[in-house]
């Protein structure tokens, strides 16, 4: 079977073709260098981009793979949550494309499709726990089946991708500051800066980084590092370790909050699971990857991180995720609702075929 993939949730117009869960090609273009001068993503701009390319993307990865759209059997696309806008562009000509060519379509939760991206490297068992972590959401699921997600634990405040961002944009850096960061923390070491492991006096999985990023804010302000690599002067070789050494304890800050949230889930119930799966933006980092992985290799149990290339929007795993959710027995028909962040992704697929 092959599957197209559409994704347009929030900055990343990307379009790619699986043949089962092989992938073919993928294209991905990123807004990121139009919002960084904004520090943050613009909808309106946002979608205007989207507009501006997908139909070029989508005749470029048919074209260079010399296939012809009637070639496609299955079409996936990002239904929600992202941004309302940058949404229905994709949405749309997926839609578009199901009608015209008279394909079945499946509208995917691009939070479920993060999760489901372990499928593209490793073999999926269920029940697995999955910890997404991405520019807009920071979840923990309890996952059955493609079709069958349960929240766990949630942000109630930024995510960890916003958190990286945010606290980037304040030392200088470009949106999206998160891969950045990461690479400056490498070059650092921790221990020189005291931050909080913030929302864990409670017994649940919920998330808020609120506390770290004050207290990280409050930190760049006391050591004079507001803004410095945004400087025109070069960076005094004494700032630039002070600054790794900030990322350092920054990412371990984030890491360890993360992972012990993570943890009080296996400590209670970890014998239910079969694997732990890393994924979302966030899922790059370095230090993230290491003690999630470190932590379910405490209790004996498989974990797996995406791969690289399928951690930060991609349309792989939005096809990846629409031909799991097709082999269930499910599909939308063309009238399914774009759903934005803060709002349920109702369950209104309709059955095919028993299983
Ligand atoms: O999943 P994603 O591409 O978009 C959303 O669905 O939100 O995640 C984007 C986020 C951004 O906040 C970016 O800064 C962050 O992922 N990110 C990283 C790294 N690479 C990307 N954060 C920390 N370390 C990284 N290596
Ligand atoms: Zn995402």
């Amino acid at each position: 079977m092959l599957c197209l993939g559409i994704e347009s949730s929030c900055d990343e117009t990307s379009v790619a073709l699986l043949q089962e869960d092989v992938l073919i090609d993928q294209i991905i273009t990123s807004q990121a260098s139009l919002h960084s001068i904004f520090g943050g993503v613009v909808p309106e701009l946002a979608s205007r981009e989207h507009e501006r390319h997908i139909g070029r993307l989508f005749d470029n990865l048919l074209n260079r793979n010399n296939l012809n759209p009637s070639d496609i059997d299955l079409i996936g696309v990002a239904r929600g949550p992202g941004l309302l806008g940058s949404l229905l562009v994709g949405a749309n000509f997926a839609k578009g494309l199901a009608f015209g060519l008279n394909k079945p379509i499946v509208g995917v939760n691009h939070l479920h499709a993060h999760a489901l991206a372990i499928g593209l490297t490793h073999k999926l068992e269920y029940p697995s726990l999955a910890l997404v972590v991405s520019g807009g959401h920071t979840q923990l699921y309890r996952v059955d089946s493609p079709v069958k997600f349960i929240q766990l634990g949630r942000t109630l405040d930024d995510a960890a991708g916003e958190i990286f961002d945010k606290i980037g944009h304040l030392l200088g850096l470009e949106y999206p500051a998160g891969a950045s960061m990461d690479k400056l923390a490498q070059m650092g070491k921790v221990g020189q800066f005291p931050l909080p492991r913030p929302y864990l006096n409670n017994d649940n999985y919920d998330f808020s980084f609120s506390g770290l990023k004050t207290a990280a804010a409050k930190i760049l302000k006391e050591y004079e590092l507001l803004n410095i690599i945004n400087k025109k002067e070069l960076i005094a070789p004494e700032k630039y370790k002070l600054i790794c050494n900030f990322c350092a304890d920054f990412n371990l800050a984030l890491a360890e909050t993360i992972s012990k949230k993570t943890k009080r889930i296996l400590d209670k119930s970890f014998k239910e699971y079969k694997a732990v799966w890393l994924s979302g933006g966030v899922a790059a980092n370095k230090k993230i990857r290491e003690t999630i992985l470190a932590l379910a290799e405490n209790f004996n149990m498989p974990a797996y991180a995406a791969d690289l290339k399928f951690c930060g929007d991609n349309g792989a795993m939005i096809a990846n995720a629409a031909r799991l959710i097709y082999k269930e027995g499910y599909k939308h028909k063309c009238d399914f609702e774009i759903i934005p962040r803060g709002k349920i992704i109702p369950e209104d697929m309709v059955k095919i075929f028993q299983n």
